[in-house]
């Protein structure tokens, strides 16, 4: 079939450029053969751009789907463990039986961190953010594997994949130890990878380990609902990164900074803190109201965003683990999560938000979850990077195993002065 062209006519020539077809959602129009003639394409935000070629996620925001290689969002949150969504991230495929169990033994036996790396974390302040530490601590990682980062082996790419999945909640669980003064907890082979997270998190030394198995397989579909979305931010600044060659642990470290924003994976933290400001029911009203105005910079965390324009499908499942967390925690009626429920109710049937088909998105209801799941506030967005590390190392993996590893270089649209000469200081 003849290939599609766009054709365009710029600075007196024509460029007709190939159309590319995508499996899924919208096709592609490669402007590359531009910059030949140096002439760029503009588009802020990159709102309209491709970036890459992937096979991991889709999104059709439109309709509010979202697939991992194919399955959608709520059948991998319903009928698999995180886990076995790490794995079809990585490798393409559900694990069956035989690779379930050779894959879970390699994660539960990386699990571990070298004793140096508890030292690294005397020289951060007690109540330093803990997104601050992990920037740190997973960027140093590349210390600990300098004779494993030969990225041309398959299997060093693969190892260091394992390493960042098994050592995440390790290392997220010590930065919360930390901010007590207690004893960091070392992870348990026995457990599962969610009630480990939650042992390493809240057991102490003096007790015995006792996680709620219901909670562990809440927290276990939480880091589903948060394994991977395409080439958001964080994924892109990963993407990026690698694209230099920088070894994966640098790239990760690079992803936790992005996700840390208000406006990308710091939403969660954001929304609870805003829930709090709102307060009860009669205070709603004001905040719609300022989340509308153009001269306040409030806005309504935890709505909106850049993709779905309509429901998030997280946000739902997302809701629906949040009821059931309270219920078992014994909060059903906890009144931040009635005044959310309220404020979306009124939210979507406000024109505004409705015009601008802003709907909840997975922040909203993470936030009020991992709160009765006991996690701190300071702590959700560290909760989002452990979940978002295998989509972030599956996205970087699938990069490096492309034919060319391109380096990533955008250009800009230039405002700034035309040339001139410096001037003796006496007559600046
Ligand atoms: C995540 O990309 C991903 O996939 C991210 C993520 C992932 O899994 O990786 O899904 C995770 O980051 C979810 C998003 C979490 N962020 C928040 O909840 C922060 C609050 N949301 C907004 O900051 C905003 O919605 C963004 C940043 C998420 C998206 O903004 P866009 O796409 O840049 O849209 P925009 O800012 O151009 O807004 C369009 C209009 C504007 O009004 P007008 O200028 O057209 O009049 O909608 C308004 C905005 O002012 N608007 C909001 C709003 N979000 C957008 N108004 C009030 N409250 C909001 N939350």
């Amino acid at each position: 079939m003849a290939e599609k062209i766009a054709k365009l006519n710029m600075n007196g020539k024509e460029y007709d450029l190939p159309i590319l077809e995508s499996t899924l959602g919208p096709d592609v129009v490669k402007v590359s053969e531009l910059a030949k003639d140096a002439t760029f394409t503009f588009d802020p935000g990159y709102n309209s751009t491709a970036s890459c070629e992937s096979k991991i996620t889709f999104i059709d925001g439109s309709n509010g789907i979202l697939l991992h290689r194919g399955y959608p969002i709520e059948q991998l949150a319903e009928k698999c463990e995180f886990l076995e969504v790490a794995h079809l991230l990585l490798h393409g495929e559900l694990p069956n039986k035989n690779q379930k169990n050779s894959f879970y033994n390699d994660i539960t036996h990386h699990t571990l961190v070298h004793e140096q790396i508890p030292r690294f974390f005397s020289g951060f302040r007690r109540d330093a953010h803990p997104m601050a530490i992990m920037v740190g601590v997973v960027g140093a990682l590349s210390a600990f594997y300098h004779t494993d980062l030969d990225f041309s082996s398959q299997k060093n790419l693969m190892l260091a994949a394992l390493r960042l999945i098994a050592k995440m909640p390790t290392l997220a669980a010590m930065t919360y130890k930390y901010s007590l003064g207690q004893p960091f907890i070392y992870p348990i082979n026995n457990l599962d990878y969610a009630e480990n997270f939650l042992h390493m998190m809240f057991s102490l030394p003096t007790e015995e380990t006792n996680v709620n198995p219901v909670l562990a397989k809440a927290l276990d579909k939480i880091m589903i609902l948060h394994a991977d979305h395409e080439q958001n931010a964080s994924t892109s600044t990963v993407r990026m990164a690698g694209s230099t060659g920088a070894n994966p642990f640098a790239c990760i470290a690079a992803g936790i900074g992005a996700l840390w924003g208000p406006a990308h994976g710091g939403a969660n933290e954001a929304c609870l803190n805003m829930l709090e400001t709102i307060g009860d029911e009669g205070q709603i009203d004001k905040y719609i109201k300022k989340a509308k105005d153009k001269d306040d910079p409030f806005r309504l965390m935890g709505f909106g965003h850049r993709v779905y324009k309509n429901y998030d499908p997280r946000a739902k499942i997302m809701q629906k683990t949040c009821h059931d967390v309270l219920e078992t925690v014994g909060a059903k009626d906890d009144p931040l999560f009635k005044l959310a429920m309220k404020l979306e109710k009124i939210a979507l049937e406000d024109e505004y938000f409705v015009d601008r088909k802003l709907y909840p998105n997975v922040d909203f209801y993470s936030g009020i979850t991992l709160r009765a799941l006991g996690v701190p506030r300071n702590m959700f967005t560290v909760f989002f990077a452990v979940a978002r590390t295998a989509g972030w190392i599956s996205q970087w993996l699938e990069m490096h195993n492309e034919p060319t590893l391109k380096l990533a270089r955008p250009r800009q649209r230039y405002l700034g002065a035309t040339e001139r000469d410096v001037p003796p200081i006496d007559k600046r």
